[in-house]
C-alpha cells in the first residue's frame, strides 16, 4: 500500500469517528475485530445508499419484486447451496504464537506491517509475520457462524447465520412466483445482513463478520426455451441494445452484460464515476463451480484494487439443488413455450433433442437428462437459469467515502491558503441533504423564517439546523458531513422570502426562493 492512500484511509477513519460515520463495535469494552458501528451520519449514509439501491433495482421496474427472508434458515438450505461442505477459506496457526491467519493472506499481512515476506519452509510458505514463528499447514475453515435454535444445546438443534441473503430468495421463489404477478424471465431482490466467521478480517470495513447485502437473482428461460420461442437466441455477438428495452429473444449472455451495465449505471447514479471502476471478466479457471461467467467490478481503495460487487451467471445450479435436496419442483410452467413447442412437428423435435444432447455432450452432461430437459421443455417447463447481481453495502459505502473525502486547498482573494476538509458526495446518498441557518442568530425575524423552511424541509428529507458559530464555520461543518446544500436566511430574505443556497462544491451561492429551491432538490434526487 502506499504511504499516501495508507494515510488517506487514516485521515479518513478519524473522520468517520470524529464526525459519527462509523465506529468500532463494543468500542468501551476494546471492540470487536470485524464489526463496525455506523453513527448518525453513517446510518443515514447507509439508509440511503440501500434506498437508492431498491429505488434502482425494485420500484424503478415492472419486472423485480422484493422479499424479506430470516437471517436464519433451515440448515439443510446450506447443504443444497453447497455451504456446507465448501464454504471455506485456507487458515494456519502459528506454532509459536498461536494467531490464527489465513493462509493465503500471509503475504498481504507481511505488506501491512512493511515487513519482507521470510522465506519459504518446509510445511508451510512463510514464517509467521507476527513473531517469526513456524506456521501450520493450511486447513479448511468453514466461514459460516453456527448457532442453536431452541433451549437444547444439541448437534440436531444446529443452525448458522446465512453467510448470503441469496439463498432465501432461491427457497422462497416458488411463493413469491405464485403471489407476485410476475413470469420469467422476472427478478428477486433481497438486502440484509450476512455473516461470515473471517479468519483475519482486515482493511476497515471492507471485509467485516457481520455485513449487509443487495441481492438481486434475476430468473431467465434457458437458451434451448428462447430457441423454442423465437427460432433464435440473441447474443452479444449480434451486438443487442442494452439501453433499450429488455428483449424476450435474449440469451444468457445478453442477460448478464445487461445487468453489468445496469449494475455500471447504478453506481454512477449514487456517485462513482465509470473511470473509477474496472470490470473484471473471471478466466474460465477462476470460476465458481455453478458460475457460467462472473464479472467482478473493483474499485482502487486505498489498500489496493478489490471487488466492490459480483455480476455472475449462475445457470440453473441454485433451483435445482434445491429441487432435489427439497423433493419440491422448482420448474416453471411457461404457457407461450408449450405453444410454440406445439407448432414444431415430429422431425423438428427429433432435431431439436440431438442438437441439445450434442450441445451438452460436449459439456460433459448426460444424453439422457438432456432428452428429459427437451421433453419438458416442448410441455412448457424448466428449471429457471439465474443471473446474480451481488453487492455489499459496507462495500459501498466505503468506497463512496474513499471516492468522496478531499482535503482541498483553497486560497482567498488575498492569497491566504487554508485547506478544508470536504466530502464530495452525491445528494442522492448525502446523510444530510439541506443544512439552515438564520445568518444572525438573535435576529427575531430571521430566526423565525428560517425555523419556518426548516420544519417544512424537515417533512421531505434529512435537514439539520445550526446556529452555532460564524457562518463561514458553519458551512465547513456541512462540507465535512457532505452536504449539498445550505440555506442561509438573512435580512432579504425578512423582506422576500428569498434566501441563498450555498452549492458544497463550488462554494458558489445562488438567491432562490422556497420553490426554486425544492424543484433543484427533487430533480437531484431523482433517479
Ligand atoms: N451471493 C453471492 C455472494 O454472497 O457472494
Amino acid at each position: 500500500m502506499a504511504e499516501e492512500n495508507k494515510s488517506s484511509l487514516d485521515a479518513l477513519s478519524a473522520l468517520c469517528k470524529r464526525r459519527g460515520f462509523i465506529y468500532h463495535s463494543s468500542e468501551i469494552y476494546g471492540g470487536m475485530p470485524g464489526f463496525w458501528d455506523y453513527g448518525p451520519l453513517g446510518c443515514e449514509l447507509k439508509q440511503n445508499v440501500k434506498q437508492a439501491w431498491w429505488q434502482f433495482t425494485v420500484r424503478g421496474r415492472e419486472d423485480v419484486a422484493g422479499l424479506d427472508a430470516t437471517i436464519i434458515m433451515h440448515p439443510k438450505i446450506w447443504k443444497a447451496s453447497g455451504h456446507l461442505d465448501t464454504f471455506a477459506d485456507p487458515m494456519t496457526m502459528c506454532k509459536d504464537c498461536k494467531k490464527l491467519m489465513r493462509s493465503d493472506q500471509v503475504k498481504d499481512i507481511y505488506a501491512d506491517q512493511k515487513k519482507k515476506p521470510q522465506p519459504k519452509i518446509a510445511g508451510s510458505d512463510f514464517f509467521c509475520p507476527y513473531c517469526g514463528g513456524e506456521l501450520t499447514e493450511p486447513k479448511p475453515f468453514n466461514l459460516m457462524f453456527k448457532t442453536v435454535v431452541g433451549p437444547i444445546d444439541d448437534p440436531s438443534n444446529v443452525a448458522y447465520l446465512r453467510p448470503e441473503t441469496a439463498q432465501a430468495i432461491f427457497a422462497q421463489f416458488q411463493n413469491v412466483l405464485a403471489t407476485s404477478r410476475q413470469s420469467v424471465p422476472f427478478g428477486i431482490a433481497q438486502m440484509g445482513k450476512s455473516f461470515r466467521n473471517e479468519v483475519t478480517p482486515r482493511n476497515y470495513t471492507f471485509r467485516s463478520r457481520e455485513f449487509e447485502q443487495m441481492e438481486l437473482e434475476f430468473f431467465i428461460r434457458p437458451d434451448e426455451a428462447v430457441e423454442i420461442l423465437h427460432g433464435h437466441v440473441v447474443t452479444l455477438a449480434d451486438n443487442p441494445d442494452l439501453d433499450g428495452p429488455v428483449q424476450d429473444d435474449w440469451g444468457w449472455e445478453v442477460w448478464h452484460k445487461y445487468w453489468v451495465e445496469q449494475r455500471k449505471k447504478f453506481l454512477n447514479a449514487v456517485g462513482l464515476p465509470t473511470e473509477r471502476f474496472v470490470e473484471y471478466w473471471q478466466k474460465p479457471d477462476e470460476l465458481a463451480h455453478y458460475a457460467r461467467a462472473c464479472v467482478d467490478i473493483e474499485y482502487d481503495f486505498p489498500f489496493g484494487r478489490q471487488e466492490l460487487e459480483g455480476i455472475a451467471a449462475r445457470s440453473d445450479f441454485d433451483l435445482s439443488q434445491h429441487q432435489k435436496w427439497s423433493g419440491e419442483s422448482q420448474m416453471v410452467f411457461d404457457d407461450p413455450l408449450k405453444q410454440s413447442a406445439k407448432k414444431l412437428d415430429e422431425a423438428a423435435r427429433k432435431a431439436f433433442i440431438e442438437k441439445v444432447q450434442a450441445d451438452w455432450t460436449s459439456r460433459g452432461k448426460d444424453a439422457a437428462a438432456a432428452e428429459k430437459f427437451c421433453l419438458d421443455l416442448f410441455d412448457g417447463k424448466y428449471v429457471p437459469h439465474v443471473i446474480e447481481p451481488s453487492a455489499g453495502v459496507d462495500r459501498l459505502m466505503l468506497a463512496l467515502l474513499c471516492e468522496a473525502y478531499e482535503e482541498e486547498k483553497l486560497v482567498d482573494d488575498k492569497g491566504k491558503e487554508d485547506v478544508r476538509t470536504v466530502l464530495h458526495f452525491s445528494p442522492k446518498v448525502a446523510p444530510i441533504k439541506v443544512a439552515i441557518f438564520p445568518l444572525i442568530k438573535k435576529d427575531e425575524a430571521q430566526d423565525k423564517l428560517a425555523r419556518e423552511i426548516f420544519t417544512k424541509l424537515q417533512k421531505k428529507v434529512n435537514v439539520m439546523w445550526d446556529v452555532s458559530g460564524a457562518i463561514g464555520r458553519r458551512y465547513r461543518r456541512q462540507d465535512e458531513a457532505g452536504t449539498p446544500w445550505c440555506i442561509t436566511v438573512d435580512a432579504q430574505s425578512v423582506e422576500d422570502g428569498t434566501f441563498t443556497v450555498r452549492e458544497r462544491d463550488s462554494m458558489k451561492q445562488t438567491r432562490m426562493t422556497y420553490g426554486e429551491f425544492l424543484d433543484m432538490l427533487y430533480t437531484a434526487l431523482e433517479f
